[in-house]
């Protein structure tokens, strides 16, 4: 599917719109020996995201785009894209929904990670629902993006247990800490196949 060439990662950019909890993991294991791919580039939305400091503490080339229209901002990312060679695009709590036109022009060389065990509980405040559903188990997926949100191919999965106790914020951190691994293992994955 997607292939590492020799000693050659596979660039990659990260697209972040908040705090960059699974980029810095992604950074940290793309500097692994073992790892397929490299970082190359961080994109991010959001000028004020926190996750972009991580391109500043290890030296990675960040750019922000505009959203005000989000087709214009999708055609300046592509052109960015190409231009660094990017071969491979890992969404991070990336906001926005990309486009059909973009993700054709990346087919299957876009992941994304998502914090329940889709296919249930696509879209936003995924730890609310899934508590107010009296759910006993949740957890985080990583998939391949196609033009439906959070629909694509399933790549891994990681469940975890909802205590009795569970808050939002016990299950954010408890399923946060699962995706630290899960993203990198289903990059293995995807280069093993
Ligand atoms: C994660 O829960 C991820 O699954 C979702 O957005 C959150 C991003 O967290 N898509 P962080 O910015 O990586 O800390």
């Amino acid at each position: 599917m997607i292939q590492s060439f020799g000693n050659n990662k596979v660039k990659t950019a990260v697209f972040i719109s908040g705090k960059g909890s699974n980029l810095k993991s992604l950074i940290k294991f793309s500097k692994l020996k073992i790892s397929p791919i490299s970082i190359n580039l961080i994109i991010s939305n959001n000028k004020n995201a926190k996750g972009l400091l991580f391109g500043n503490i290890y030296n990675i080339k960040k750019k922000i785009f505009n959203y005000k229209t989000s087709s214009s901002a999708e055609k300046k990312i592509l052109k960015f894209l190409k231009l660094n060679k990017i071969n491979l695009i890992c969404l991070a709590g990336f906001m926005k929904v990309l486009s059909k036109d973009f993700v054709k022009n990346f087919n299957g060389k876009i992941l994304n990670i998502h914090p329940s065990l889709l296919p249930k509980f696509k879209g936003l405040n995924t730890h609310e629902r899934v508590l107010k559903n009296n759910e006993k188990y949740s957890g985080c997926t990583v998939h391949f993006v196609n033009a439906k949100l959070d629909s694509g191919k399933i790549i891994l999965q990681k469940r975890v247990k909802i205590s009795k106790t569970e808050t939002v914020k016990t299950l954010k951190k408890k399923i946060l800490m699962e995706e630290h691994k899960l993203y990198p293992r289903a990059i293995l994955r995807i280069f093993s196949l």
